[in-house]
């Protein structure tokens, strides 16, 4: 028998609407692909050169558990140099992506029935993975007129003794939106601990992004070399913890992962010392997709409150169009053949929008626009 919590856990939607996507694909449809949530750009070459070396000199072994020395130190030093924030190597933990890595920071914090305060919308496996641990988690809507940030009038009425955790996420999957530094520095205030996933951090085309720990040093921070450096396969995070869950943490990950890849950490190093103007040049076409396709969108009678400014996601109001985004994401990939996200994906509050990545190329992009407002109008 299955055991309930396996049975339980909800599929990645976005992953049944790709794979549906590449079923259509393989009957010869031509699919544009605007629900990836993953750079379309290679990884630098700088970084795949590193790994080449990495694999000459044979680092094709367990690492310490926390992570190679040198990788867990040039973290530290993007996040001084970056956000002006000392942390301590002996702070981080290095993990096969931030996946796992959640995996391990709620199973050291949570017990069962404790909560998680986390908003609505929000990243699709946050409440699964709570449930998993038999943590609970508790949604406090977002709304589009804010630029879908946080109140935190809103969160303290949700706190219990029994919240263990604040979860953030700047620049936000699914809405593309920063936290303010005045809403971070409330959240901030609060007794529960702050869980702050900043993976998507340095993907920020306006205004300036905030790190967790400018304001505490009670949170922990989720990190990754997956969207910022194009590196999802490589499957490469960080964990930046108070010192005292390092040890409960550092048992954990020893158990059930030893060490994260040996050879994704010598090219995570690169990453970090080397891959700074092949970021600046995937930022500067990011943006150029950005502005475009928020052009588009609103031409076409979506709604877009707040422009997103950060990450690489448009969160638009299709209410206009449905009220049921599922059906409208399906309908546009069967009949535009276009791939976007729906809304409900992210949550109940999520319902109405859809989710347009824009980590494809501008040619794509352009065709994506065309057809679907070439659908909107034959309708
Ligand atoms: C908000 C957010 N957190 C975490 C992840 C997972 O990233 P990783 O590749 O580091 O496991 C994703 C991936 O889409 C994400 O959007």
């Amino acid at each position: 028998m299955v055991s309930k919590r396996a049975a339980d856990i909800p599929p990645f939607v976005v992953m049944d609407v790709l794979e549906k996507a590449q079923e259509m694909a393989r009957r010869g449809i031509h699919v544009i692909h605007l629900e990836v949530g993953e750079p379309d750009f290679d990884t630098p070459t700088c970084v795949n050169e590193a790994a080449g070396r990495a694999l000459a000199k044979g680092h094709t072994h367990y690492t310490h558990s926390m992570g190679v020395v040198e990788l867990r130190e040039a973290i530290c030093a993007h996040y001084f140099r970056t956000y002006g924030v000392r942390v301590d190597p002996d702070q981080v933990l290095v993990g096969n992506g931030t996946s796992p890595l959640f995996f391990l920071l709620l199973s050291a914090l949570l017990e069962p029935g404790d909560e998680v305060i986390i908003s609505d919308p929000h990243y699709c496996c946050y409440p699964n993975f709570i449930t998993f641990l038999e943590g609970i988690p508790v949604t406090v809507p977002v709304y589009e007129e804010d630029g879908f940030q946080f109140r935190s009038s809103a969160i303290s009425g949700r706190i219990t003794d029994r919240t263990r955790a604040i979860l953030i996420n700047s620049p936000s999957n699914p809405t593309g939106n920063l936290l303010s530094e005045a809403r971070m520095r409330a959240i901030s205030a609060f007794s529960p601990h702050i869980i702050s996933d900043e993976i998507y951090q340095g993907l920020v085309y306006e205004g300036k992004a905030h790190s967790i720990l400018e304001f505490t040093d009670r949170a922990f921070v989720l990190n990754g070399f997956s969207k910022l450096y194009a590196m999802t396969g490589w499957r490469l995070g960080y964990l930046i913890a108070p010192r005292e869950f390092i040890r409960p943490l550092q048992k954990i990950n020893q158990n059930f992962f030893i060490s994260a890849n040996a050879v994704s950490q010598m090219a995570g190093i690169a990453a970090l010392k080397e891959a700074d103007e092949a970021v600046r040049r995937m930022l500067a076409i990011y943006d150029r997709r950005r502005r475009y396709m928020i052009d588009r969108l609103k031409k076409m009678g979506f709604g877009i409150t707040v422009e997103p400014t950060g990450a690489f996601y448009v969160f638009a109001n299709a209410k206009a169009f449905s009220r049921d985004s599922f059906q409208l994401a399906l309908e546009i990939l069967e009949k535009a053949h276009v791939g976007v996200t729906p809304g409900i994906a992210f949550g109940a509050n999520g319902e109405g929008y859809l989710r347009f990545s824009y980590a494809n190329s501008i040619e794509n992009i352009t065709e994506g626009m065309d057809r679907i407002e070439a659908h909107l109008k034959r309708r």
